[in-house]
């Protein structure tokens, strides 16, 4: 059966703002969320993983090492240490000043100022993480504007038995030998491989639409990869350049 992500045919592909306008701007913080929108993404990607004291935050990494100028696993830092930090320092002089988000704030954000999330539940988290991360997006009221993607199988798992109603994808960096019986297995709403071995064997997105999951390939910034993907009929790319994404979806 079809889904609401599956691009129709001749129509743009979905770009998605892979950790906020992150060429840009400091990924994973409220200004790259803010350039992406501004950019024309239709989804914000990003990465979540809990802090010491179990508050899910937007941090791709598992330190803060290379992104704020403290150390350690994010694991290991309170929400207030977490808080204390300087998140956009790092990438350039005018970004000193910005915070790591919690994930309610990023939400807050994202329902006041308009978009979507493609929520990356980054490493293993337990039964119980994933729920606080549900509680946040129902109590955000987010529901219906989060997409959640893992590379993490009990992620995905534990996110469909405790909320159904949020669409789930499976982040793969290699192909599965048979991915329509593992969405099914799953109930993925959609398969997201890495673009260059999406591109190695196309004819899954067509066996994969048969089936009624969408496929959204990662992370993609070149013209001639984006144009090789809209072929094949990817429903949505993940790229860290939106605004030339959006622009070339624009002039097709
Ligand atoms: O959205 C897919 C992509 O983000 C996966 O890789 O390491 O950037 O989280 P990574
Ligand atoms: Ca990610």
């Amino acid at each position: 059966p079809p889904n609401g992500y599956l691009r129709p045919a001749g129509s743009p592909v979905t770009v998605i703002a892979h950790r906020g306008a992150s060429s840009a701007a400091p990924e994973n913080t409220l200004v790259s969320q803010e350039v992406a929108r501004r950019a024309g993404a239709d989804w914000i990607e990003n990465d979540v993983q809990p802090s010491r004291d179990g508050v899910p935050f937007v941090l791709h990494d598992g330190t803060v090492d290379r992104t704020t100028e403290g150390t350690g696993p994010i694991r290991n830092l309170t929400a207030a240490q977490l808080k204390a930090l300087d998140a956009g320092s790092w990438f350039a002089p005018q970004y000193a000043g910005q915070r790591l988000p919690t994930l309610a704030e990023q939400l807050a954000d994202l329902r006041t100022r308009g978009g979507n999330l493609l929520l990356e539940i980054k490493g293993a988290h337990s039964r119980d993480e994933v729920a606080t991360i549900v509680e946040v997006i129902r109590a955000e009221q987010m529901t219906s504007r989060v997409f959640i993607q893992s590379f993490e199988i009990d992620a995905l798992r534990h996110s469909y038995a405790l909320a159904p109603e949020l669409p789930i994808g499976l982040l793969r960096g290699s192909l599965d030998a048979d991915p329509v019986a593992l969405a099914k297995e799953l109930h993925l709403t959609a398969y997201n491989p890495a673009a260059g071995a999406l591109l190695g064997k196309p004819g899954i997105v067509t066996d994969l639409h048969a089936a009624g999951v969408a496929v959204m390939a990662w992370t993609v910034n070149s013209a001639a990869q984006w144009q090789q993907l809209e072929r094949i009929g990817t429903d949505g790319i993940i790229t860290d350049r939106p605004a030339e994404l959006a622009g070339w979806n624009a002039a097709l």
